[in-house]
């Protein structure tokens, strides 16, 4: 799971703050409990591994925290920035930074890479009130931050994910927590 976590973000007044606060979580799927009393900080400009047997809840615990369906929170609370982020939508928590990427993502041949960033960017812009790129402005923007990570170009009008010639893992997900960063 990729968080905001950077200490870039615009928002100092976070600074003082812990950025996420899972406090006594307790969470069930199917009747069975998974979680029980977790509770875990992160701290603005920190990066954690969480690591564990399998079966011991750690998808469970990033599946609760993005909000995924199918998961029953019974005790504890989330807060992100002080927010209560498990009354907000999925697509609220990712407007604020909080969303999964995956590994192994899954390809979407027929839509361009510069397509998906884009309608990406400008929903987590109109989500924060701001207008929505310019396509100038954009590819402006899609082209330094596909440089600040090496990307070559040609790859942003290949389809989302789809395999590279030189077989590296997909990267979309990278670019677009990058790209739809708060602080962009
Ligand atoms: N949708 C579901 N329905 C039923 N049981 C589930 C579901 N999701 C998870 N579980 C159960 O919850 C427990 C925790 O699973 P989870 O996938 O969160 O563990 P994990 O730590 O991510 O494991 P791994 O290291 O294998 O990825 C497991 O016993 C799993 O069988
Ligand atoms: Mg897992």
């Amino acid at each position: 799971m990729a968080l905001a976590l950077e200490r870039r973000c615009a928002n100092r007044k976070f600074e003082d703050m812990s950025l996420l606060e899972v406090k006594n979580l307790q969470v069930r799927v199917e009747e069975r409990e998974i979680l029980h009393a977790l509770s875990l900080t992160v701290n603005l400009g920190e990066v954690h591994a969480i690591m564990g047997p399998n079966g011991s809840g750690k998808s469970t615990l990033s599946h609760v925290i993005a909000g995924k369906p199918g998961y029953e929170v019974t005790a504890g609370e989330i807060l992100f920035k002080g927010e209560d982020l498990l009354a907000m939508a999925p697509d609220e928590r990712s407007a604020k930074g909080v969303f999964l990427a995956f590994q192994y993502p899954v390809e979407i041949p027929g839509v361009a890479t510069m397509t998906f960033l884009r309608t990406a960017l400008n929903a987590q812009r109109k989500a924060r009130g701001e207008s929505e790129f310019s396509t100038p402005d954009f590819l402006k923007k899609v082209r330094s931050v596909a440089a600040s990570l090496n990307i070559p170009q040609d790859m942003l009008r290949r389809g989302v994910n789809t395999s590279t010639r030189c077989g590296l893992p997909p990267t979309a997900s990278m670019r677009c927590v990058r790209l739809t960063a708060p602080w962009w």
